[in-house]
Formats: C-alpha cells, sequence, structure tokens
C-alpha cells in the first residue's frame, strides 16, 4: 500500500442501510433483490458501492479464499475474522453471515451462541443457516434472541456427503413435497428471507408463490424474489469450470495474470520502479550525499593508511 494514501473510509452514502423489511417490500412491489457474496474489505466496498443490496459472508470463502475442497473444514473464527473484514467495507446492503459446518448441528444452544458471536463481534445483521424444518427450533430460538435468520434449503453444500455429491435437488415429487414443507417451517420459525439453492425452477416458483418471506436463488431459475452469486464465479477466479446456474460477467483470472505478468516482466528489465515513481531529496541535501559519499571515502582512506 501507497505511503502517502490513507485509506479512504468511504463517502458516507446516500442509500439508506437495507433490512429485512426492505427485502420484503421489495418482494411485494415484484422487484428483485440483488445479493452477492463478499469475503473481504475490497470486495465488499465493490459489492456495496454497487447498491447490491444483500452481502453474504457464506461459508463458499472455504473453496473460494481459503483454497478447501468444500465448506466443511471452515470454522467459526475463520468466519468471524472474514465477517470483520466485510462488515468494515459495507455500508448500505444488508450483511448476513453464514453459520458453518459444526456450529449449529449438536445443539440449539451451540447455534445461539455462535449467531449471538457474529452479531456481537463481527457486525452482522443476520445470519444464514442450511436445512429446513429439522432447524426450524432453533431458527424460532434466534428470531426470539433478536438474531434475523436467512434459511437456505435445496442443495445445501454443507450436506455434500450426505447427498453423494453436488446434485439438483427436489426432482421428485416426494422431495418436491419435502422442500416445500421445508420452505413452510423456516417462514412460520421467522425466517426473514430463504435462499433457494440447485433447485427446478418450476419448485422455485411454486415455493416463491406461496412463500410470504423472499427466496433469493442460486441455481433455482429466474422466478425467485430475488437471486444471489459467489462473487468469484462472477469473475472466473475459481479455477474451476463454471457451474451451469451461474454467470461470468468479466475476466478476472486473465485480467489480473496479464497485469502480475505485466509487472513480473518490468521489474525483471528494470523499467519498474522509474524516477517519476521514486521519492527524491531536496536539491539541498542531494549536495550533502554528495559530501556524504565524500565523508565515507575519507573515512576508508584513513582505515586503509591505518593499516
Ligand atoms: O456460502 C455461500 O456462498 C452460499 C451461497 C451460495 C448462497 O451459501
Amino acid at each position: 500500500m501507497s505511503l502517502t494514501q490513507l485509506r479512504d473510509r468511504g463517502a458516507p452514502t446516500s442509500l439508506p442501510r437495507v433490512t429485512a423489511d426492505v427485502l420484503l417490500q421489495k418482494k411485494r412491489a415484484g422487484q428483485p433483490i440483488t445479493a452477492l457474496t463478499a469475503y473481504d474489505f475490497p470486495t465488499a466496498r465493490l459489492v456495496d458501492e454497487a447498491g447490491i443490496d444483500l452481502v453474504l459472508v457464506g461459508d463458499s470463502v472455504g473453496m473460494a479464499v481459503l483454497g478447501y475442497e468444500n465448506t466443511l473444514p471452515v470454522t467459526m473464527e475463520e468466519m468471524l475474522h472474514h465477517t470483520r473484514a466485510v462488515s468494515r467495507g459495507v455500508r448500505h446492503a444488508l450483511l448476513v453471515a453464514d453459520m458453518p459446518y459444526g456450529s449449529y448441528q449438536a445443539s440449539i444452544e451451540d447455534g445461539i451462541r455462535n449467531a449471538t458471536r457474529f452479531m456481537k463481534e463481527a457486525g452482522a445483521q443476520a445470519v444464514k443457516l442450511e436445512g429446513g424444518h429439522k432447524h426450524a427450533d432453533l431458527v424460532a430460538r434466534l428470531t426470539d434472541a433478536e438474531i434475523p435468520v436467512v434459511g437456505h434449503i435445496g442443495l445445501t453444500p454443507q450436506s455434500v456427503h450426505r447427498m453423494g455429491g453436488y446434485r439438483v435437488q427436489g426432482r421428485s415429487a416426494e422431495a418436491m413435497d419435502t422442500l416445500c414443507a421445508d420452505a413452510v417451517a423456516l417462514e412460520a420459525a421467522g425466517a426473514i428471507a430463504i435462499v433457494l439453492e440447485g433447485i427446478p425452477r418450476e419448485l422455485a416458483s411454486v415455493i416463491t408463490a406461496r412463500s410470504g418471506v423472499p427466496t433469493i436463488g442460486i441455481g433455482a431459475g429466474p422466478d425467485c424474489d430475488g437471486q444471489i452469486l459467489v462473487f468469484h464465479d462472477l469473475f472466473n477466479l475459481t479455477f474451476s469450470p463454471a457451474a451451469k446456474f451461474s454467470r461470468q460477467y468479466a475476466d478476472g483470472a486473465a485480467f489480473f495474470s496479464r497485469a502480475i505478468e505485466q509487472y513480473r516482466e518490468d521489474v525483471a528489465g528494470r523499467y519498474f520502479p522509474n524516477d517519476a515513481e521514486s521519492y527524491h531529496l531536496p536539491r539541498e541535501l542531494q549536495a550533502r550525499e554528495v559530501r556524504a559519499e565524500r565523508i565515507e571515502s575519507d573515512a576508508e582512506e584513513k582505515h586503509l593508511c591505518k593499516a
């Protein structure tokens, strides 16, 4: 980071802060909700300043940023660390933190304790957790504890081993019924929104039409109340083939690679830094530098004479 530039904390945004109620009003008005993940301060600022409604610090940080194979190893400490960084960059969007695997499965008490940490220690305004009716009691208790909850059903990445891989869910009549019941249970428990991931468009459309709270889709077709994607998918920064449901808006990998190669060539060829990119002494001290050189060579001479 430059020596001379202090970080601009950002101009105060004229946009009001997004709340659960704003998302609900958007659903009711038929205005799509925009959502995107972010994992650090610069991406949080970019996403927030682009006017995105909801920023999720997803446990996808495990793959996108930390290089894990799936989301299962992600810890509470890692999620808190990234949520804190994002919260320093978000002024407008609703900031939602993902509850990592193992932070709410063992007991309701675990879930409440860990969700509270996101609110108290990391600046989150809501938490997200995966699962439907089986976590409805936890959602209700968190809601009672003033912690807004976003549900997440369908293809739930923390269930990768139970699902036998990342497979589209809700493709049988029974699975459709279960997912509809999950959405109803989450809404009844007080969830402020429900992420629908990896389910057929037709099913997402039915759940959205029946739901009193906004649905936010990822791989669930265009009929949800909103859409969410992983930041790194938008910019080709995943080092793996893109999923059918995502759309690449820019080739960040090519952009960064070209710039890094150019930098390497400039340093190797002594084209960087140039004189204009260097600090200089005032004129009178430049002369003094010459004197200093003379003093050094005088000292050297004396040393040689003694020897
Ligand atoms: O972790 C994540 O990024 C998510 C979104 C894909 C919804 O859960």
